[in-house]
């Protein structure tokens, strides 16, 4: 089968315009005793204002290693970022003095953490967790910053924040906690927020209104908007762009309309058909078969290739695009679209 010619068609995201944070070709290893985990193989993104893009995958993908790299808050050693760039505003922070980087990170970019719920400290007020961003970067007296705290957990939707400022964690639930959280995270109005499974440990009613609160102070404030899940609907509900991780790598990206409307790499439909369709009546769910890989031996060729049941092996394949043998490279599939399959034109059905 030809594949059509793309070479003048956008690039997934490219509709948003200019890029505040760009991720370009990132490698993340970890040196362990028992060898290397390579959590992290070449992920590549970017993000607009405006934008939020879900980075989806199945939990062991390297979704929030990579996060954690853009932050800046790896544990190292084990954790070594062998190659790449990541641009905020056209900068690369990794070239960038701890000092300069501070600025970003925190002011510039900042994060909402997969464990928020157990990172507030239980001996201090919310109050005072919230006012010690103003107090540490903004150089704020402990009343003036009181003050912003309570602004802010108006901001967040916390009832009666006046009157529960002083309140301590474990005072409140793990709905209103998040909303501390999210509240300590766009303190510093920044100009993109990354969300690491921010509703996993929440019950749905009120998963689905801390989405709306992220949703609601985005559309207020312009920031782009990293949200990390594995959870297809929360992507389907408020995400614009979506990339799909597998090992350590994006193997699919695009709008979500156009992923989830039409899967690009046999992967992304996997995840699409193991989960049930509401509309489709009596629809089972088919879990994708097999394990996902183990970073410290990931297979060699297509890292799918032992699940994927399109995969093509020895005579079978198309010269230079043996499953077990040839990686894949992740590359424009169609408009605005790239897939790492060596067979997604026909995935597609182009
Ligand atoms: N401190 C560590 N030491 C060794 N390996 C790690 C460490 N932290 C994470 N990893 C590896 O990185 C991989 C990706 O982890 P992570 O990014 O947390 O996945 P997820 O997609 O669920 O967020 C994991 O499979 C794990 O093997
Ligand atoms: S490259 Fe081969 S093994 Fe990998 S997803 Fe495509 S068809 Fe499946
Ligand atoms: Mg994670």
């Amino acid at each position: 089968m030809t594949r059509p010619d793309l070479s003048t068609s956008p690039v997934p995201g490219a509709a948003f315009g200019t890029p505040v944070l760009e991720v370009d070709d990132l490698h993340v290893e970890f040196r362990t005793r028992s060898g290397v985990v390579n959590a992290v193989n070449g992920i590549s993104y970017s993000l607009a204002e405006g934008e939020t893009l879900a980075v989806l995958g199945e939990s062991g993908s390297g979704k929030s290693v990579s996060a954690q790299a853009i932050m800046g808050i790896l544990d190292s050693p084990p954790a070594v970022i062998t190659g790449g760039g990541i641009y905020f505003q056209g900068e690369d922070l990794l070239k960038q003095s701890p000092e300069e980087q501070r600025k970003v990170r925190g002011p510039g970019i900042s994060m909402i953490f997969q464990d928020a719920l157990s990172s507030l400290n239980p001996v201090y007020s919310v109050g005072y967790q919230i006012g010690e961003m103003f107090r540490a970067h903004r150089g704020m007296s402990k009343r003036d910053a009181k003050k912003h705290a309570i602004e802010l957990m108006d901001r967040v939707r916390i009832p009666a924040a006046a009157s529960r400022v002083d309140d301590y964690p474990h005072q409140f639930s793990g709905g209103m906690r998040q909303r501390v959280m999210i509240a300590m995270a766009i303190a510093l109005d920044p100009r993109v927020l990354i969300a690491d499974e921010p509703t996993t440990a929440l019950d749905v009613t009120v998963q689905a209104q801390v989405m709306d609160l992220l949703k609601d102070l985005q559309r207020d404030t312009g920031m782009g908007l990293v949200l990390i899940t594995h959870d297809l609907g929360v992507v389907n509900e408020v995400a614009d762009n979506v990339a799909v991780m597998y090992a350590g790598r994006i193997v699919e990206r695009g709008t979500v309309d156009d992923v989830f409307g039409n899967p690009a790499h046999p992967y992304t439909d996997g995840l699409m058909s193991s989960v049930p369709q509401v509309e489709a009546k009596g629809g089972r769910l088919q879990p994708i078969v097999g394990q996902p890989p183990n970073l410290a031996a990931i297979p060699s060729g297509c890292p799918f290739h032992p699940r994927c049941s399109r995969r093509r092996l020895g005579a079978a394949a198309a010269p230079g695009r043996e499953c077990a043998t040839d990686v894949p490279p992740l590359r424009l599939v169609a408009p605005g679209r790239e897939a790492a399959c060596h067979y997604s034109e026909e995935v597609l059905g182009v």
